[in-house]
């Protein structure tokens, strides 16, 4: 039998910071606002790069700590919903740059979940036997996505990538996960959606830019968001207090509180670094991995059992307990 384990973790971030001052120079905001409401104190906010740049440098990262070589890595997912084109794909972009010519390469789309679910794909290849070792990366550009003339959603997105090497392990390193959908939902948090334009279609007016109903997706996140990480615990060999480390999707410090309370975790285990950053989509969480590990609290040498989670457009929702 096959198991995958998560053997290196990076991120990487555009050098530009933004802060709340910053952005109460360009519109009718304030710091206060912002970081009494969100949290958020500034954010990354590309210059000049893409997504798949972001995802090249977290790549190549990758590889470095790894010591391996491109050549050696099966396959590539970027987790994004700001790719720098449909086509080619950001992962076949990220392919191209570091030369990992025998991997197949492809993006995959779930908004802030897309992480988790990118991740629990890549288990599944790996465990199939099929494949020895892939790159998993959460990468945005929300920055080029935001209407920068709605002060309710421009403040609270950044930009930046963070990802993982996945290998194939003697032993099991994810212990539970779950993952869900509710597309019925959907319009509460949307954008991308692009025109009819054949001469055969009618016009339809669509929405190109973020749109977000904050209540309806704060009140999403702590209900159903919380209960489902409290089944997924139930579900895997762990206790709540047997978890070193819950990493939650970065969308709001009170979101994080609220969760602390209703899952009755000690706050300090549930780590924030949505000051330094907003909120990243998909990279949200393996740039908080990364962070975690950079600062010491969290060690790539099976001695942890952390739990991720990630919630946000689809709607999706979906969490993984691994081992690390
Ligand atoms: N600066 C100053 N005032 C603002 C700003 C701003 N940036 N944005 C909105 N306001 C004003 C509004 O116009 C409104 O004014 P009014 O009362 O005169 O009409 C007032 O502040 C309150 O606005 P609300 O939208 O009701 O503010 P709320 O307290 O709900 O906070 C927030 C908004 C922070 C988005 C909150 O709803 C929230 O955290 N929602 C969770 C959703 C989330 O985190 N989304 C992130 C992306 S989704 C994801 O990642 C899953």
């Amino acid at each position: 039998m096959a198991f995958a384990k998560i053997s290196q973790v990076a991120h990487y971030v555009p050098e530009q910071v933004i802060t709340n001052n910053d952005l109460a120079l360009v519109m009718d905001t304030s710091d206060e606002w912002i970081s009494s409401r969100t949290g958020i104190k500034e954010r990354h906010i590309s210059k000049t790069e893409f997504t798949s740049d972001f995802a090249t440098e977290v790549a190549k990262s990758l590889l470095n700590r790894a010591g391996l070589t491109a050549d050696q890595i099966d396959f590539i997912i970027v987790a994004t919903v700001t790719p720098d084109s449909l086509m080619p794909s950001t992962a076949a972009r990220v392919q191209a740059n570091i030369g990992a010519f025998k991997a197949f390469a492809f993006d995959l789309t779930a908004a802030c979940s897309g992480f988790i679910f990118a991740l629990s794909v890549a288990e599944k290849f790996i465990s199939s036997g099929s494949y020895q070792r892939g790159i998993v990366i959460g990468a945005e550009t929300l920055s080029k996505s935001v209407d920068w003339t709605d002060r309710s959603t421009a403040v609270l997105f950044g930009d930046g990538a963070g990802g993982v090497l996945l290998e194939r392990s003697e032993s099991q390193h994810f212990l539970a996960e779950s993952l869900h959908s509710d597309g019925s939902r959907g319009d509460c948090l949307a954008f991308g959606k692009t025109p009819l334009t054949s001469p055969f279609s009618i016009e339809e007016k669509t929405e190109s830019i973020l749109k977000m109903d904050g209540r309806a997706v704060f009140d999403f996140a702590t209900r159903d968001v919380a209960k489902s990480i409290q089944n997924t615990i139930e579900s895997s060999p762990l206790s709540v207090d047997e978890l070193d480390y819950l990493l939650l999707h970065q969308a709001n410090i009170r979101i994080l509180d609220k969760m602390a309370k209703k899952l009755g975790v000690n706050r300090d285990k549930i780590p924030a670094n949505i000051m330094s950053y907003g909120n990243t989509s998909a990279a949200s969480i393996p740039i908080l991995l990364s962070d975690c590990v950079e600062k010491g609290f969290i060690h790539l040498d099976g001695s942890q059992k952390i739990l991720m989670t990630g919630f946000g457009g689809g709607l999706t929702w979906g969490t993984v307990i691994v081992k690390l």
